[in-house]
């Protein structure tokens, strides 16, 4: 397959689900691996050629995620798993980037898959999967659609089922749009979830301008001075859920990452995921 084929998003916030890939190779690779993603190197070997001396930009980069992301990644499955044992059969996946859950995990049959992510991603994505010869367990809907925009009709048009509860996967997307369009997002899967759907939020009190942040956004916009921008849904959600019709909990990140056996590298109380179902 020639490299048009499989167009490598080597800058632009698309670039982040091949940082997100290697994480998930590193995982996989370890003897005591939280999770197993047989796939994600075939992302990674298709995109690393096309980087060139940027990869070892982005290296370093992984280096300092790694703990927190490779423990997001089990915890996102694990709620998978928790969704569909209370009868959810319908996951969407805002800003999929190279996820491959619809792959690799062992669910029922009639689980079905959205994922959602920007053109460019799929644009690589697809051909890298259909060149692996690997095809899904489950139905999977592939949506290439911004998120800033008007997704949700796109949605229903494949077969979305509003009627139905949800699991709702923000995997690190929210937090790469602007407050306002975030919060539009929380609004629109708020209005789309039936009684019991389920959307588990990260809450991370991070100062985008500190160092391996400030590293990623100039990486990511191939600039070396970035605007300051409020981004994500805001450490003062939970009472937004509360109001429109979420039951909510929160368990800190120190508690998730010792149910795994891992370090808290995200520190403070105040960091760690709100679940919210739909009462
Ligand atoms: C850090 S990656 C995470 C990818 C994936 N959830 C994972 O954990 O591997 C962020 C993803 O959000 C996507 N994204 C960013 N802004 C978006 C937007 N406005 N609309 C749709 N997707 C977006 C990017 O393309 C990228 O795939």
């Amino acid at each position: 397959m020639t490299e048009a084929a499989a167009p490598v998003p080597i800058a632009g916030v698309a670039m982040t689900a091949i940082g997100i890939a290697v994480v998930r190779v590193r995982e996989t690779e370890r003897d005591d691996r939280l999770y197993s993603d047989p796939f994600a190197h075939l992302f990674v070997d298709a995109a690393m050629p096309s980087f060139g001396a940027r990869w070892d930009e982005l290296s370093p980069l992984l280096d300092m995620f790694y703990e927190a992301r490779t423990v997001a990644v089990r915890l996102v499955d694990d709620h998978v798993e928790a969704a569909v044992r209370e009868g959810v059969r319908q996951i969407v996946i805002l800003g999929a980037g190279l996820d491959t859950r619809a792959f690799r995990m062992d669910l029922p049959a009639d689980t079905r898959f959205f994922e959602l992510d920007l053109p460019e991603t799929f644009a690589f994505k697809e051909p890298v999967l259909t060149r692996g010869g690997v095809t899904p367990r489950y139905e999977r809907r592939v949506l290439p659609v911004d998120l800033r925009g008007d997704w949700a009709e796109a949605l229903l048009a494949q077969g979305f089922r509003a009627d139905e509860p949800t699991l709702w996967v923000d995997e690190g997307v929210l937090g790469y749009l602007l407050r306002p369009d975030a919060r539009q997002v929380l609004a629109t899967l708020t209005e789309l979830s039936a009684p019991r759907s389920r959307f588990d939020i990260g809450n991370f009190a991070v100062d985008p301008n500190s160092g391996a942040y400030l590293v990623l956004r100039r990486l990511v916009s191939g600039a070396d001075e970035v605007p300051r921008e409020v981004a994500g849904l805001g450490s003062d959600i939970e009472q937004w859920l509360h109001e429109h019709g979420w039951d909510t909990t929160f368990q800190t990140w120190a508690e998730q990452a010792a149910s795994v056996g891992r370090p808290d590298t995200n520190g403070g109380p105040e960091t760690g995921n709100i679940v919210a179902i739909r009462r």
